[in-house]
């Protein structure tokens, strides 16, 4: 089976996607797998070829995709073949046919249900969330309201565009006192904690707003949690089935994880276990019943936004008064999760056949 897995793209979360891929893609088993890496550049340059498999070529850019193909998928349904963009003398050559596309990119353009889009437009069977999934698991707005009315736990929030943050602050201001400091402020639609910041008062909530609406014109929020304990979980499967992984608890230094907490603190003792630099606590130091009650509601989220492949629910938990929040899903989680999959048993490449096998059911 020829796999197309495709990363990088126009994102903050760029370079997080090149490791998340380059782990997957060492992982598949290739006596089953062949792999095809189509590589998206920050620019949104399409591009295939051997020399994108190793991570150390990263590191100068221009020389790797010199090495490589420009490419553009052919407009037609149901071909998922690339042709080089520059035809040289002999004109179109093909270069080669996938029969199932694998999206590892993190954030807009690649996670929010654009790219997943344009694979259902051709034809082409993928691996994960469909469009509606992807696209409502990616704005932590969208995804908060369906999940309230569908009777999950979530932090008490508000929310407002920046245009009505300038025309009605002082109503805006008043909903937020009501929800009471200290607040988090948040994009809705990025990933890895960019442009997320804590307001103790309402000084600092300007600058927080601002900072969120630097990065979303729609802007997110909630009540901090008190006594915060973060857990993980990872669900499998698709709208009929769901497995739940263990919990993980994500270690950071501050009241919000961020985005230097989770990749860049300790990258360099990356290896295997990846970019996912953060610290973390597999399985979580929680007892039983907690967890328990964390991956039935991980299962139900996956379940209810209608997700396919591997997801990642992400839970703020108060230690005190035992309550629970779904805080917000990766469609498309950093490494894949396959670190919470193999505290169950199921090593990395086990992970990516199941994936592949429930998008070509
Ligand atoms: N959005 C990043 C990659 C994560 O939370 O896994
Ligand atoms: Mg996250």
């Amino acid at each position: 089976i020829q796999v197309g897995v495709i990363f990088g793209g126009r994102s903050v979360e760029h370079e997080i996607s090149v490791i998340s891929a380059q782990q997957a893609m060492s992982a598949f088993d290739k006596s089953a797998y062949a792999i095809t890496p189509i590589y998206i550049t920050k620019a949104g340059k399409w591009y295939t070829g051997d020399a994108l498999m190793n991570v150390d070529n990263y590191k100068n850019l221009d020389q790797l995709l010199a090495q490589c193909t420009e490419i553009y998928l052919s407009p037609s349904f149901g071909d998922f073949n690339l042709y080089p963009v520059k035809t040289g003398l002999f004109g179109k050559k093909d270069l080669g046919k996938i029969d199932v596309a694998f999206p590892v990119i993190h954030g807009t353009n690649g996670e929010d249900g654009t790219l997943q889009g344009l694979l259902e437009l051709k034809g082409i069977p993928f691996v994960g969330c469909n469009v509606l999934s992807s696209a409502v698991g990616m704005d932590k707005i969208m995804m908060k309201m369906v999940l309230k009315e569908s009777g999950l736990p979530v932090v008490d929030y508000t929310w407002f565009t920046d245009r009505s943050w300038h025309t009605n602050q002082t109503a805006i201001i008043a909903k937020i006192k009501e929800i009471g400091f200290p607040v988090i402020v948040k994009p809705s639609n990025l990933g890895s904690s960019v442009g997320v910041s804590k307001a103790a008062d309402e000084k600092q909530l300007l600058d927080a707003v601002e900072l969120a609406g630097s990065f979303s014109s729609r802007i997110l929020v909630e009540r901090m949690v008190q006594n915060l304990k973060e857990i993980n979980c990872s669900v499998l499967g698709d709208a009929n089935e769901q497995a739940a992984s263990v919990c993980e608890e994500p270690l950071g230094a501050g009241d919000i994880l961020s985005y230097k907490d989770k990749y860049v603190n300790n990258a360099k003792g990356g290896g295997s276990k990846g970019m996912t630099s953060t610290k973390r606590q597999i399985p979580a130091n929680i007892p039983a019943e907690l967890s328990t009650k964390i991956q039935t509601l991980a299962k139900e989220t996956f379940r209810i936004l209608d997700c396919s492949g591997v997801s990642r629910i992400d839970f703020l938990t108060d230690t005190q008064t035992g309550d629970v929040y779904v805080n917000e899903i990766n469609t498309i989680p950093g490494s894949l999760s396959f670190y919470l999959w193999e505290a169950t048993d199921k090593k990395f490449d086990r992970l990516l056949k199941d994936m592949v096998d429930t998008a070509m059911k």
